[in-house]
């Protein structure tokens, strides 16, 4: 068999779509390799969504150049967003490359590869296609936790974001093709499902009859093996009740909800077209909290978005503390091809955006570990997913508000099994604990 090696960066999305990739090339008889030296077949999948990634791929198209240069039979390929917004760019900055093709052509690159090895010529393949389901996954793939892409693409403008242009349109894959999916991960040892997409909770209403996540999600619940549902990214526009009520009822649902909030000054989410106040936001979370006290909430921020004021900034930190959020990711503003806020006028200093990163990842670091501190004593439900990295003798899981725990349970329990943690002590980022009986009603996130 021939050897594939894949290379991902970015999102859950594209690691999904990356072991599509591989099951899809393994039925062309490609086996994939950890080693880039050993392959015939180099695939590279890109992320786009700051400038910061694009030149991660640009420097590693550097290092495979000069692979090539002693090994020139080798096939090298891009796919991703980049590939679907650079395009011929791609080819002229790094000729070396072979094959160039968008999320919608992943279905063909059998046919694709087959090309490019019969013609000899590089191959660029962007244009739009049709919506397929693949469930092709590499034999290495089989694991606990697993992403399950439910929709692609995103309709939403948000003026500093290219995922529209590199994704496409909002596009939901029918129910019946996700649960399919959901039982035969089930089926080979899988225990925990992620939903993905970029505005998961937008899910189905393209569909025909429309649908939503919480049917979605209730569908899922029923497949007996699976222990635990998680879903991302949700935008707090389209929320709806029903979706709260859902997260309420629905006991495989995790108690962890990732919700980007981008920036906590109004003027700032206006001009990045968001949909959304701040007010809106709190509010929304008091309605979750009060649904589902337990619940953790994480965020993406933008730093630096062109405009941006000390005051609106301050806004931001504010929201870090009234929210007490359990994760952030904070992300300094990139300025993005084609984009609106690319060409807004008041660009924000590299130098102010470095400060402000700094100073709101202090604000933020102080905020998640006294959330982590509120689990010291608690018995939580943990699934076990391995050994802890720092002491083989321990092992290691989550609990559902996808906090690290590291306990005594060796012997007693094996991976894949749910546990019940006596959190003894609370780290900045992870827990430490001790395996209890299965408490009659487990604190933090057990149901
Ligand atoms: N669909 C998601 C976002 C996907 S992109 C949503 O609704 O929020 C992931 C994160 O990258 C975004 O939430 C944003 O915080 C960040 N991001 C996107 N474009 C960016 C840019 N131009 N500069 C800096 N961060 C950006
Ligand atoms: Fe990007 Fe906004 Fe969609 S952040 S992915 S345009 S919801």
């Amino acid at each position: 068999m021939a050897k594939l090696h894949v290379i991902t960066y970015g999102c859950q999305m594209n690691e999904y779509d990356s072991e599509r990739v591989a099951g899809l090339l393994r039925g062309e008889r490609y086996e994939l390799t950890d080693d880039e030296a050993q392959a015939d077949l180099i695939l590279v999948n890109t992320c786009a969504i700051r400038e910061k990634a694009e030149a991660k791929v640009f420097s590693k198209l550097g290092e495979l150049r000069a692979l090539k240069a002693r090994k020139p039979e080798l096939v090298i390929g891009v796919m991703g967003c980049m590939a679907q917004l650079h395009q011929e760019t791609i080819q002229q900055r790094a000729p070396q490359v072979d094959l160039v093709f968008g999320s919608p052509a992943i279905a063909r690159v059998g046919d694709l590869v087959q090309r490019v090895r019969r013609g000899g010529r590089p191959v660029l393949e962007t244009g739009e296609g049709p919506l397929v389901k693949i469930t092709a996954r590499p034999p290495a793939a089989r694991r606990l936790k697993a992403f399950v892409t439910v929709m692609e693409g995103c309709e939403k403008c948000c003026t500093f974001c290219v995922v529209p242009t590199t994704r496409g349109r909002e596009r939901s894959h029918p129910p019946e093709a996700i649960v399919a999916e959901v039982r035969s991960l089930a089926a080979e040892g899988c225990r925990e499902v992620t939903l993905l997409g970029q505005t998961v909770n937008a899910y189905g209403r393209d569909l025909t009859p429309p649908t939503d996540l919480a049917e979605l999600m209730a569908r899922v619940g029923d497949v007996d093996a699976i222990e635990r549902i998680r879903f991302t990214t949700s935008n707090p526009y389209n929320l709806t009740s029903k979706l709260i009520r859902a997260l309420r009822d629905l006991p495989k649902v995790c108690e962890y909800f990732h919700l980007p909030l981008q920036s906590g000054a109004n003027r700032v989410l206006e001009r990045m077209n968001r949909g959304y106040t701040r007010e809106g936001y709190l509010e929304l979370v008091d309605r979750l909290r009060d649904a589902v006290p337990e619940m953790a909430f994480s965020t993406d921020l933008i730093v630096g978005f062109p405009g941006e004021t000390e005051a609106d900034f301050g806004a931001t930190l504010d929201m870090v503390e009234r929210v007490g959020y359990d994760n952030v990711f904070a992300f300094r503003y990139s300025r993005r091809p084609g984009t609106l806020a690319a060409a807004m006028p008041d660009q924000v200093a590299d130098d102010v955006k470095a400060s402000r990163n700094t100073r709101l990842l202090e604000v933020v670091n102080r905020v998640t570990a006294a959330r982590s501190r509120r689990l010291a004593g608690r018995t939580v439900e943990v699934l076990v997913d391995g050994t802890s990295r720092k002491n083989a003798g321990e092992l290691s899981g989550r609990t559902r508000c996808n906090r690290v725990v590291n306990f005594d349970g060796q012997g007693r329990v094996s991976v894949g099994d749910l546990a019940w943690v006596r959190v003894t002590e609370a780290l900045p980022h992870s827990l430490r604990g001790t395996l209890v009986e299965r408490p009659e009603e487990a604190a933090c996130l057990s149901k």
